[in-house]
């Protein structure tokens, strides 16, 4: 028999970065926080290299910010979610440092920042090189492990969403230690993260397979354009799964990319391989299609100073028998953050009263068809903080809840390993109508006389809205409508457009 728990406040779905900085903020109200490894483990937040983007220096503004995060985007950011984002920038770094954040400082004693892709100032404030991610969640993780209001339970599944008449989320079924829990609490908030393991090629971790996105999708919410995911140029390609990242900042300092002759992939300009990632990603995956190969070749620009500047690709490298002192890097492009998802307001509301979604799982509006680098860390921290105050201020409605639909059926598709290839295949770094009908056959075919699993309905999303969306723009490239459509259009789906109901 499935147990049943009542809690008094949030129960929170994921322990990332985002997850964790809405359980800081849901004080005083007891908060349950599930995640299905221990705090630190498969969540992307702690593999961020590059940092925190925010305004930090005499030079830069939020406005500034904003406006780089909208060109990025390609016409479909919210300017309202890109101004509440980027004003907020100095205050969640600060409060970072707060939390034990050790960000790396300058001769002056100010935020050491290096360049990224599309940023128009040097804005991105690092941690131990490129090694952000981990530094800022283990400060996080400290503070919620102190944190009296908040209970954490490491290995706990999300499986299903539990809704009353009306479709209002009142809780959770989590698997928890082989057991079934149903969580009944006034507040779901899904922190889920991105779907980079639907990919064969991934600098995420593989675990991540868009469960929350799907699950969301089920239970009636708005899912915002999905088809867009962000490929990242520089994976390094040393036959890992999935594949350590080289940091932009590389490229930052002068790292080139070239191909095996020694030709520069997007021209000789000192700052060509800083064009948007989309733009980078699609030379990267130009050249190795032909042949000519693709490498990040630092040791002009960066050298014997390697060690000391990117500890976290150093080794990386390293590990696989490779020194990038003395030689370039083969680097391949992969899939790495997830724009679309769960459509979100900037305080984490969906379209489902009693459901909250935040990070990578969520659409908040900001990173439109393709991310500005290094805003996913500021939104996950700066959105947390919100989602968790508005997560907090929920109260119970009245009213019998029904027991879960029923769990979700299953978490693996069959397999696995065959929707990875065809995702990357199919709908990766250049996609093709008859490629994305192919691929939804594919699907057709993986689910065959089974209720879909919950990778499959997340990948069916993005195939979908990918053969649906007929021009190119940001993270999304379609060869048979390589240019952009006059008008930019969002993706809004919600059931039963896409997925036939069970
Ligand atoms: C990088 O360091 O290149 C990745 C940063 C990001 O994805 O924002």
């Amino acid at each position: 028999m499935t147990a049943r728990i009542v809690q008094d406040g949030p129960l929170i779905i994921g322990g990332g970065l985002a997850g964790l900085s809405a359980a800081l903020e849901t004080a005083p109200r007891p908060t349950l926080v599930a995640t299905p490894a221990p705090l630190l483990q498969a969540c992307s937040s702690a593999w961020a290299q590059g940092g925190v983007a925010a305004a930090l220096t005499a030079s830069d503004t939020p406005e500034l910010h904003a406006a780089d995060t909208a060109a990025a985007g390609a016409g479909l950011v919210d300017p309202e979610a890109a101004r509440a984002l980027t004003a907020e920038g100095r205050a969640t770094v600060e409060w970072l440092v707060r939390l034990g954040a050790p960000f790396d400082r300058d001769a002056a004693g100010g935020f050491a920042v290096s360049r990224e892709a599309a940023h128009s100032r040097p804005r991105v404030a690092r941690v131990g090189g490129d090694g952000a991610g981990r530094a800022i969640l283990s400060a996080l993780v400290a503070a919620v492990r102190a944190a009296p209001h908040v209970q954490i339970w490491e290995d706990a599944r999300l499986r299903g969403l539990l809704q009353d008449a009306d479709g209002r989320v009142r809780g959770a079924l989590i698997e928890c230690g082989g057991r079934l829990v149903e969580v009944i609490a006034p507040a779901v908030v899904l922190a889920t993260g991105g779907a980079g393991g639907l990919y064969a090629r991934t600098t995420t971790p593989t675990a991540l397979l868009g469960e929350g996105m799907a699950l969301a999708w089920q239970a009636g919410a708005e899912i915002l354009d999905p088809e867009f995911v962000q490929f990242h140029p520089t994976a390094i390609d040393v036959g890992l799964d999935p594949m350590p990242l080289a940091t932009e900042a590389l490229r930052g300092e002068g790292a080139r990319l070239v191909d095996h002759a020694g030709a520069y992939l997007l021209g000789a300009a000192a700052d060509a391989d800083l064009a948007p990632r989309d733009v980078v990603a699609r030379a990267v995956h130009a050249a190795r299609s032909d042949g000519r190969g693709a490498f990040l070749d630092a040791r002009a620009a960066v050298g014997a100073h390697f060690p000391e500047a990117f500890p976290a690709v150093f080794a990386a490298c390293m590990r696989a028998g490779l020194d990038p002192r003395e030689e370039p890097i083969p680097v391949a492009a992969a899939a790495h953050y997830h724009m679309g998802g769960i459509a979100a307001d900037l305080d984490g509301r969906t379209t489902l009263p009693g459901l909250f979604a935040v990070g990578e799982c969520a659409a908040a509006g900001v990173h439109g068809a393709n991310r500005l680098a290094s805003n996913s860390l500021l939104e996950a921290a700066a959105f947390g903080r919100r989602t968790g105050r508005a997560a907090a201020a929920e109260f119970a409605g009245g009213g019998r809840i029904p027991p879960a639909r029923r769990p979700a059926p299953d978490l693996q598709p069959r397999p696995l390993a065959r929707l990875r290839l065809a995702m990357s295949e199919l709908a990766g770094v250049i996609r093709t109508g008859p490629g994305l009908t192919n691929l939804i056959a594919t699907l057709d075919q993986l689910d065959a006389g089974r209720v879909p699993a919950l990778p499959s309905v997340a990948a069916r999303l993005i195939a979908e809205a990918a053969l649906a969306r007929r021009e190119s723009r940001g993270g999304h490239y379609r060869a048979d409508f390589p240019e952009a459509a006059a008008e930019a259009r969002h993706t809004r789906l919600r059931q039963p457009a896409l997925v036939p109901a069970e």
